[in-house]
């Protein structure tokens, strides 16, 4: 079927993130989170996304308020029966996307593909919560998602050549490159980078170096974009502790096993960017 409008389930870094993209990329978008406060924010890291594309003379003024527009905001699940395909991208909680999936397939009709943005939860069990495990599949988009071009493609047990067949064009109509990964725990990039960023946290906790040294380390010893922590505050470390716990209990390899100063970081809050503390201080 023709896609022209994409539902987004989840409008935090990733969704609205998504969400940038999907509308830069000309389709009309239906935005939903569940309270009016977390929509203002993924609206503001949009309208943050764009303003920075206009400095960079990648858009004009003109251009962006059309992108604006092609965003539509809800807070009702129901709104998103309207969308010709779907993405979810809500936090890292098996039973929450779950929950969600099993309402999606009630509301939406029955030939609508609905993919999620999962880093690490199994698609085919989310896809077992739907009576459409055919038209589930794992769409997994990098942060932050305006900018990073890799798509991994995941299918379930059920997904069929024809979903993967529409999500791979539409992959291609937002210029992003697929990369295909097995229904594994942390699929390809996961799997390799969290412990990464995990071994990271754990030399900072052993005293090995001060934060700043192990990205320095590592972005001038690796040739890496940033270091493992900073991209750890970027990624948010609330995030990186769910998608290590479920790579952990998933695979129950101890080489998984959560850092303790990670989980002391989110216990007390600092979530990284996102809540202006993280491994860094960052000024909101
Ligand atoms: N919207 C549009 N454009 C944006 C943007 C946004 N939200 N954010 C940044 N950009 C653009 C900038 O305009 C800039 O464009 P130019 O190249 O034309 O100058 C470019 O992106 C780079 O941005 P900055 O100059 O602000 O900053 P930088 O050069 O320091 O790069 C970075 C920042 C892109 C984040 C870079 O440090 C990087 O690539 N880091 C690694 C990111 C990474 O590894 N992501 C994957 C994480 S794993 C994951 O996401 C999976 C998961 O499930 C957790």
């Amino acid at each position: 079927m023709d896609i022209k409008t994409i539902g987004i389930i989840g409008a935090g870094t990733m969704g609205s993130g998504i969400a940038q993209v999907m509308a830069a990329s000309g389709f009309e978008v239906i935005l939903m989170d569940v309270k009016d406060e977390f929509i203002e924010r993924g609206m503001e890291n949009i309208n943050w996304g764009l303003n920075k594309m206009v400095e960079k003379g990648k858009m004009t003024n003109e251009e962006k308020e059309k992108v604006i527009d092609r965003v539509h905001t809800t807070t009702r699940l129901e709104d998103i029966a309207k969308a010709d395909f779907v993405i979810e991208a809500v936090p890292e909680i098996a039973e929450l996307k779950f929950d969600i999936f099993k309402r999606l397939d009630v509301l939406c009709p029955e030939y609508i593909i609905l993919s999620t943005n999962t880093s690490s939860i199994s698609i085919t069990r989310i896809a077992s919560a739907t009576k459409r495990q055919d038209k589930v599949i794992g769409m997994h988009f990098m942060n932050p998602a305006p900018v990073m071009k890799l798509m991994e493609i995941i299918r379930g047990k059920n997904t069929s050549d024809e979903t993967f067949t529409a999500v791979k064009s539409l992959v291609g109509r937002i210029g992003n490159i697929p990369v295909e990964s097995k229904d594994s725990p942390g699929f390809i990039v996961n799997r390799v980078l969290m412990p990464m960023i995990n071994e990271a946290v754990f030399a900072l906790m052993e005293g090995v170096a001060s934060a700043e040294d192990i990205d320095k380390a590592m972005t001038l010893g690796a040739n890496l974009p940033m270091g493992p922590l900073a991209l750890a505050d970027l990624i948010g470390l609330d995030t990186v502790l769910s998608i290590t716990e479920s790579i952990y209990r998933e695979t129950g390899d101890q080489k998984h096993r959560p850092c303790p100063l990670l989980k002391r970081y989110v216990d007390t809050g600092q979530l990284g960017k996102k809540t202006g503390r993280g491994f860094y201080k960052y000024g909101l």
